[in-house]
């Protein structure tokens, strides 16, 4: 079993989740917050070419054909979260029926949210709605962890365009990054200082960013080398960063 007390500030594993997650002890973990597969493997229609400008991306991610099935996870979340932790899942509209199905019975309550991307890909042909909404979905039990702000700070819709700039990893470039902003919000209101958030579709470490950055621990599983290579050098430059503004304090 995975020794839970002697993470300092972050462990992560090159590992399939489904293996790895057996490691980890019986309520244990403060906040899962996790970016699983979408299955959108059959809604995709490739990337689309233009001559008068660059290709869009909108081909299926080689992880979206394998399909991921929500009650393969409902066991397992609901062993290693402690009584008072929360779960956020981000996933897409062809699968929320899905969870609510198998975690709504599991969990004292079941929401979700929305986040609208201010800047979604565009629908050049102008057919249909650009497809600008993921959706978050939230479970707890009574007496969770609750750090809430203002009213108008609490609703379950929150904006942010999708990752870009200096903060999308370039190489390699992962085509679900999530901005930290967002993560952060979550860690915020459902995690306290110090606690374990675990992100087992980590991914190149957004999550484990976004928890570093509020002083939470944090678990990072990852299937995919070249992706887990790039988390484990993305938290070292973190570490590295805090702690030459720690030093710059008390100098
Ligand atoms: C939607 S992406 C997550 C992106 C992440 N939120 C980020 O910001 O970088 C899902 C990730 O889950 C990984 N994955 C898929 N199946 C997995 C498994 N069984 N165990 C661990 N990771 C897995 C994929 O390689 C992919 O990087």
């Amino acid at each position: 079993m995975l020794d839970i007390n002697s993470i300092k500030d972050y462990k992560l594993f090159n590992a399939d989740c489904f293996d790895k997650l057996k490691e980890i002890p019986d309520k244990s973990i403060n906040l899962i917050l996790c970016d699983p597969p979408y299955n959108l493997a059959n809604y995709s229609t490739g990337n689309m070419n233009f001559s008068w400008r660059a290709e869009i991306n909108n081909d299926v991610a080689e992880w979206d054909e394998k399909v991921l099935d929500p009650a393969d996870l409902v066991q397992e979340f609901k062993r290693i979260i402690k009584p008072d932790g929360n779960i956020f899942i981000f996933t897409s509209y062809n699968l929320i029926g899905k969870y609510h199905e198998v975690f709504d019975p599991e969990f004292d309550t079941f929401q979700f949210m929305v986040w609208h991307k201010t800047n979604p890909i565009p629908n050049i042909r102008k057919s249909s709605f650009l497809n600008s909404c993921e959706l978050i979905v939230c479970l707890w039990n009574k007496g969770h962890t609750w750090n809430f702000t203002k009213q108008n700070e609490m609703h379950n819709f929150i904006e942010s365009p999708i990752c870009m700039g200096s903060e999308r990893l370039k190489n390699p470039k992962h085509p679900s990054q999530k901005p930290v902003k967002i993560l952060e919000h979550i860690i915020n209101i459902a995690s306290n200082e110090n606690d374990i958030v675990l992100d087992m579709f980590m991914g190149v470490g957004s999550t484990g960013a976004a928890a570093l950055n509020l002083n939470r621990r944090f678990i990072g599983i990852e299937l995919d080398k070249e992706y887990y290579n790039a988390a484990v050098k993305r938290l070292k430059a973190h570490k590295k960063s805090s702690a030459a503004i720690s030093e710059k304090q008390y100098a």
